[in-house]
C-alpha cells in the first residue's frame, strides 16, 4: 500500500483548466474579480449578506478582531483545545487571550467555564466549531454573549459546510471565519473568509485587509490596516472547489462513518459521537492510552497520522504552567487524527483499520 497521507488537497480538471484559461487571459494574478465571484459564491452558500476573502485563515481572525474594535488590554475568551491561530489572532494585537476548557464531548468550548472566565475587561468570545461541531450548550453561549454584550467570533475554519438547526456554522457570531489551508474541506493552498451580516463591520474588514484605504486605489488612508489581500490565482481554485462542496459533505460524512463501524469493536478506543445530520468532520478523531506508539506503528505501515493539539495555554507562547484544563489536558495525550483526506478510498480505510486492529491484538 503506497503511503496514505493523513491529509491530501484534492483537485481536477476542473481546477486545472480553470487556472490555465485565467493565466491565458493575461490577467494581472492579484485580487479582483475572481476573488469577487469567490465572496459571492461563499456568501451564497452560506446565506450570508457579505464576505471578505483575505489570505488565510488566521488573518481573517485578526481582521475580524480588528474589524469590532478589539484593541492592546482588551480581554478575548478562547478554548484552550484549538488551533493555535485562535488565540495568537488575539495575542497579536496585544489583546489578553483568556482559555477556558471545552466539553468532553463535542471539544468545543465549555458555556459554564466560559461564563467564569469573564471579567469586566472582557470584550470577545472566539467560539471554535471544532470539526465541525457546535457545543452542547450553543444556544446559550449565543444568547449570553448578545445579552451581555461580547462580540462572538465564530471560528469555523474548521466547519464549511455543517449546520446547527438548519443554519450554516459561521453564521451564528457577529462574524464568521473560514481557512481553505490544504486539510480543510476547499483548499486554495492558503486562503481564508470573513462572513458577516453587519454592513460596518464588513466596510472595516474592507478597509483593514488594504492598508485601511478609504477604498481601493486610494491613498487616502481612515484606519491602520495591512495586506491581507488575495489574489485572483487562487480565486479561480476557489471558485472550482465551492462547486464540489456538497459531494464533499456526503463523502467526508461516509469516510466517518465507515471509520465508525470498523473501530467500534476495538475496546482500546475512544470514537466521538458526530451527529452526522449536522456535522461534516473534517478530520477522523479517535483516543486511545497508547497514541504515541500507535501513530510510530502506523507510520511503519504507510499510514499518516496526527497528534492532537497541545493544551495551548501551557505552550512556552503563552506560559501558563500554574493553571490546568483537565479536558483538554486529557485529550491533548489522548488523541489522534487518522487519514481522513477527500480522497481517501474503503479500501485504504479497511487497511488502516486492520492495522490499527493488529496494534491492539
Ligand atoms: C480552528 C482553526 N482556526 C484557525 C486556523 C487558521 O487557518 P489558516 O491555516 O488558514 O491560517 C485553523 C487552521 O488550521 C484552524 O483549524
Amino acid at each position: 500500500m503506497d503511503f496514505i497521507n493523513y491529509m491530501q488537497p484534492s483537485y481536477d480538471k476542473n481546477e486545472i483548466d480553470a487556472v490555465v484559461k485565467y493565466i491565458n487571459s493575461g490577467a494581472w494574478i492579484t485580487e479582483f474579480k475572481e476573488t469577487r465571484k469567490f465572496e459571492t459564491s461563499i456568501a451564497e452558500y452560506t446565506k450570508s449578506r457579505y464576505c471578505s476573502v483575505m489570505m488565510n485563515g488566521t488573518v481573517t481572525l485578526i481582521a475580524s478582531l480588528m474589524a469590532l474594535g478589539i484593541k492592546a488590554g482588551d480581554e478575548v475568551i478562547v478554548p484552550d483545545f484549538t488551533m493555535s491561530a485562535t488565540s495568537h489572532a488575539a495575542a497579536i494585537l496585544g489583546a489578553k487571550p483568556v482559555f477556558v476548557d471545552v466539553e468532553r464531548s463535542t471539544l468545543c468550548m465549555d458555556f459554564d467555564k466560559m461564563k467564569s472566565a469573564v471579567t469586566p475587561n472582557t470584550k470577545a468570545v472566539i467560539f471554535v466549531d471544532l470539526n465541525g461541531r457546535y457545543s452542547e450548550k450553543f444556544e446559550n453561549i449565543i444568547s449570553f454573549c448578545r445579552e451581555n454584550r461580547l462580540y462572538l467570533i465564530e471560528d469555523a475554519a474548521q466547519a464549511l459546510g455543517s449546520t446547527y438547526r438548519g443554519k450554516f456554522l459561521g453564521t451564528f457570531g457577529d462574524v464568521g471565519s473560514f481557512s481553505f489551508s490544504m486539510p480543510k474541506i476547499i483548499t486554495t493552498g492558503q486562503g481564508g473568509a470573513v462572513i458577516t451580516q453587519s454592513e460596518e463591520v464588513y466596510d472595516n474588514l474592507l478597509k483593514i485587509r488594504d492598508f485601511g484605504r478609504e477604498c481601493a486605489g486610494s491613498d487616502h488612508y481612515m484606519m491602520i490596516g495591512s495586506n491581507f489581500k488575495f489574489t485572483d490565482l487562487q480565486a479561480v481554485v476557489g471558485i472550482e472547489q465551492m462547486k464540489k462542496m456538497p459531494e464533499r459533505i456526503k463523502h467526508k460524512k461516509e469516510i466517518c462513518k465507515k471509520y465508525d463501524v470498523l473501530l467500534n469493536e476495538i475496546g482500546e478506543l475512544e470514537l466521538f459521537k458526530n451527529n452526522y445530520e449536522d456535522t461534516a468532520p473534517c478530520f477522523y478523531e479517535i483516543l486511545c492510552n497508547d497514541r504515541d506508539d500507535l501513530i510510530d506503528y502506523l507510520k511503519e505501515r504507510n499510514i499518516g497520522a496526527r497528534k492532537f493539539y497541545p493544551p495551548l495555554h501551557s505552550e512556552p507562547a503563552y506560559g501558563y504552567t500554574d493553571i490546568h484544563f483537565p479536558i483538554t489536558e486529557e485529550v491533548s495525550a489522548k488523541g489522534l487524527w487518522l487519514p481522513s483526506s477527500v480522497l481517501l478510498t474503503d479500501e485504504q480505510i479497511e487497511y488502516i483499520c486492520a492495522c490499527i486492529k493488529d496494534f491492539y491484538s
